[in-house]
């Protein structure tokens, strides 16, 4: 089918390496069908942006993978309720659920199911509507909420059904009482429900902002709740709506596996998130810590080895280990994010930083360097010309210095002697790294 086919080729388009692509790929179909991903679409995405969403789906099966979709309707059952005069009242955040209410309700998730199911239909995906037998529920507090449901069991029958015949299952977050009373569940509480039973390697939350965002409005890349959920729930700026999210997406983490994760982005996104290490959105782990040793006893110099060689591309001098005194060696705990600091005339100088690129892509590197900053108050380093961190160093160091071969970054420093100082020493630095790069 055409335009299957151009759904295809501008996502690949899109993505950059094939290499990344095909290691995703793999990662994400060495598990069961049912445990790749579970999608919650929010309404207002699907309102809005119901084709892109469809091709971002498209594509994704095409390529061989069936994401378990979760949609609300929120905007859309607002506007139902409006055009037939009933004021949605709100408990504590809640939508009180009216027997009239649940009525439209009902509907409203059934039409905006259906257009899901008929928008990818009509590009060649087949897709199942699931809206109701899944999620069991009981009334929170009828009194205060009405017809509103709190899961109490998920039964993935017509889910495993839709995969085993090759159909995307699109689900509707109504729920029933064991006596077959329709309830209204929210579905976010829908979506973590569902997480639980599947334990999918991803849980992706499609918004339209695209993931959670910073002081500036800027996207938030990764979180890894290991090093930073402490710290960013302190932060002030950090607004309520998010940090509400933050917790729920921490709560729903700690009861999957260590290998599972959340991502929130768009349908733009969407492939872009899940194929690459870099990735477009905000991806959340449980992450892992990263611990100051201050000498080498407790590590892996054959390890460490590894993850610096295949960082820089090239061999350590022999005597690496062992010409220098490490005054703080900073180790994410998987060995794939270090940063190693030495002592020049009583100034911590960064002599490596390296983070492989796909726990780039988790937010290691941040947590790396707000280890580094945190625990000293100036530092300087060297990188080569050509580096393509630099355009990161730029944003992270006070100043810098260009040299023939270098450029020399500095933070905490403001004597202008001691800068210069910092850069002589910097320059007269003896190669750590052999010549050649590996394999040439
Ligand atoms: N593709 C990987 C995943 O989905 C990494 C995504 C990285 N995303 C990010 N926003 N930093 O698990």
């Amino acid at each position: 089918m055409g335009s299957t086919q151009e759904v295809i080729v501008r996502f690949l388009r899109n993505l950059g390496s094939r290499k990344e692509v095909e290691q995703y790929l793999k990662l994400f179909s060495s598990v069961d069908a049912r445990r790749f991903a579970v999608i919650r679409v929010e309404g207002a995405v699907l309102q809005d942006d119901l084709e892109t969403l469809a091709s971002a789906l498209t594509f994704i099966q095409r390529v061989g993978l069936t994401p378990v979709v979760i949609h609300g309707a929120g905007p859309q059952l607002s506007h139902q309720l409006r055009d037939a005069g009933i004021d949605p009242e709100r408990v504590d955040g809640v939508r009180v659920t009216t027997p009239q209410a649940l009525e439209i309700a009902r509907k409203v998730f059934i039409r905006e199911n259906l257009r899901l199911v008929e928008a990818l239909e009509s590009v060649g995906t087949r897709a199942r509507p699931v809206t109701s037998g899944i999620f069991e529920a009981r009334l929170v507090d009828k009194k205060r909420f009405g017809l509103v449901g709190d899961v109490t069991q998920v039964h993935t029958e017509a889910i495993d059904s839709a995969l085993r015949s090759g159909h995307m299952p699109i689900i509707a977050s109504l729920g029933e009482t064991p006596a077959g009373q329709i309830l209204h569940v929210n579905s976010d509480v829908g979506a973590a429900a569902l997480a639980r039973a599947l334990e999918p390697f991803k849980v992706v939350f499609l918004t339209h902002t695209g993931g959670l965002l910073d002081q500036d409005q800027q996207i938030i890349s990764a979180v890894n709740i290991e090093e930073d959920y402490a710290d960013m729930l302190a932060e002030p700026w950090l607004d309520s709506d998010t940090r509400t999210r933050l917790q729920a997406i921490k709560e729903l983490l700690d009861g999957l596996p260590r290998s599972s994760s959340v991502s929130i982005t768009s349908p733009e996104n969407l492939v872009r998130e899940l194929f690459t290490h870099k990735g477009a959105g905000t991806l959340v782990r449980r992450g892992e810590h990263i611990r100051l040793h201050e000498s080498m006893e407790k590590i892996d110099r054959n390890r460490l080895a590894e993850l610096l060689e295949q960082a820089f591309g090239r061999k350590l001098t022999v005597d690496y280990f062992t010409r220098k005194d490490f005054y703080r060696v900073y180790l994410s705990d998987s060995y794939r994010a270090t940063a190693i600091l030495t002592l020049e005339d009583g100034i911590p100088y960064l002599d490596k930083f390296a983070v492989t690129s796909e726990a780039q892509g988790e937010g290691i590197a941040s947590s790396l360097w707000h280890c580094i900053t945190r625990d000293n108050k100036q530092l300087f380093w060297r990188s080569r010309l050509d580096n393509e961190i630099n355009g990161w160093y730029f944003q992270k160091s006070d100043g810098s210095f260009r040299t023939d071969k270098w450029v020399v970054f500095w933070y905490g420093i403001h004597n202008f002697d001691t800068i210069r100082r910092c850069v002589e020493l910097a320059k007269a630095m003896p190669p750590t790294l052999k010549q050649h790069s590996i394999g040439s």
